[in-house]
């Protein structure tokens, strides 16, 4: 449920419906879908043996599996705690039109007014900045609670409950006359749209949708039991991300398509657009919706948090309690700077997504397809062609999507 957790977030409510949109519906989601089995899921599991096969976090895994990578490990904890900082600011937003949409604010609200509301919002750095510290602080009380009693109690209760509230927004949304065109958007297939940029698309959105190479899949690999099984843990994890990223789509597209509303992805399309979709449904669904986002950012979050907590508990002998505290004061810092300064936000996620990402997930394929000892993998993988994608197929992959991204 945690792996899930970290997998399901804004990424498959902002970005997903959007891209399968434009690329070509149903086509786009078939080429997705082969690159989630054939390049993503195979890094999943490097990614996983090396946290199950260490038990440790992800600086003292690659110590221990390739010393000389290990500085990889700084990447990956870099990334996910950038990653962290600029989520956050995402977050503290869903917060703030949290509390908004209970306050029954967006009642007859209009699209030119939902966008006053959004640059008003962002303009005002003492409410950007204080709702990204509450979001931040929710997440490092989740995490300080422990991986048990925070991380795990958390997921187990607050997956389902997410998952049950966007299936509930897709049935209203898929009811509202107009719809179809919206279902058409998503499901016509046009193979006449995926081409090169369509393919590094699918594949970038699956890493980053499977939260791939900043060591979150690691870290939480590292606490699973013996005999929990990576295959599935995979398997499921990639699966329920994937029909989240679906049910998203049929719970966003018909509502704007409904509305008469051209389609938009990312911040627009989830804090200018649907409130004024929702706010037409009465007063409940903004509050369901909102809730829902909330509760898939703060299930990302953790796991980002928890990977540079780990560290500093497994390598800088900190009490969990202060390593929480140390990590809540630093991404605070970036935090406010990305909460403030719009370029900021971007090259942190640029960077973050484009750059450290890749870095991290090569070299996890690259240690357990060419450094790990065979059997030792295929303990883990049991069948000779995921061992085959992971040394062979993902790097190559990972190479041409960095570069086709940063070119
Ligand atoms: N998978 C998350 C999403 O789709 O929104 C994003 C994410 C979570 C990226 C955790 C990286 C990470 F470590």
């Amino acid at each position: 449920m945690a792996m899930a957790g970290s997998a399901v977030g804004l990424g498959n409510i902002w970005r997903f419906p959007y891209m399968v949109g434009e690329h070509g519906g149903a086509a786009f989601i078939i080429i997705y879908i082969a690159c989630c089995l054939l390049v993503s899921l195979p890094i999943f599991f490097a990614e996983s043996i090396i946290g199950k096969a260490t038990r440790k976090d992800t600086f003292g895994a690659l110590e221990s599996l390739a010393p000389k990578s290990r500085k990889v490990g700084y990447v990956a904890i870099l990334a996910s705690f950038i990653i962290l900082s600029f989520y956050s600011v995402v977050g503290g937003w869903s917060f703030d039109y949290l509390i908004r949409s209970c306050a029954g604010g967006f009642s007859g609200l209009g699209l030119d007014e939902a966008k006053t509301v959004f640059a008003s919002m962002g303009g005002s750095p003492v409410e950007s900045v204080s709702c990204m510290l509450v979001f931040l602080g929710l997440t490092a009380m989740i995490v300080g609670a422990g991986v048990d009693k925070g991380i795990g109690r958390f997921s187990k209760i607050s997956i389902p409950v997410l998952f049950l509230m966007v299936v509930l927004i897709a049935i209203v949304s898929l009811r509202l006359p107009g719809a179809e065109k919206g279902v058409e958007y998503l499901v016509k297939p046009d193979f006449s749209k995926i081409d090169g940029p369509a393919v590094a698309a699918a594949l970038g959105q699956s890493f980053f949708s499977l939260s791939l190479g900043v060591g979150t899949i690691l870290t939480y690999s590292s606490y699973m039991q013996e005999d929990e099984n990576i295959l599935s843990a995979g398997g499921w994890t990639a699966f329920f991300d994937t029909v989240f990223a679906l049910i998203a789509g049929f719970a966003i597209m018909p509502a704007v398509f409904a509305a008469g509303i051209e389609p938009a992805a990312g911040p627009s399309l989830v804090f200018e657009t649907l409130p004024v979709i929702f706010s037409r449904m009465g007063v409940v669904l903004p509050v369901v919706f909102f809730l829902a986002i909330l509760i898939a950012a703060l299930s990302s979050s953790i796991s980002m948090l928890e990977v540079v907590v780990a560290w500093l508990v497994d390598q800088k002998g900190m009490r969990r309690s202060h390593a929480v505290l140390a990590v809540f004061g630093a991404a605070a810092l970036l935090g406010s700077a990305c909460a403030v300064a719009p370029r900021v936000f971007s090259t942190c996620d640029f960077i973050s997504s484009n750059v450290l990402m890749m870095i991290g997930a090569l070299a996890f394929a690259l240690i357990v397809g060419w450094k790990m000892p065979r059997e030792r993998v295929l303990h883990y993988v049991r069948y000779r062609f995921v061992y085959m994608l992971i040394r062979y197929v993902a790097p190559v992959m990972i190479v041409a999507i960095a570069v086709t991204n940063l070119l």
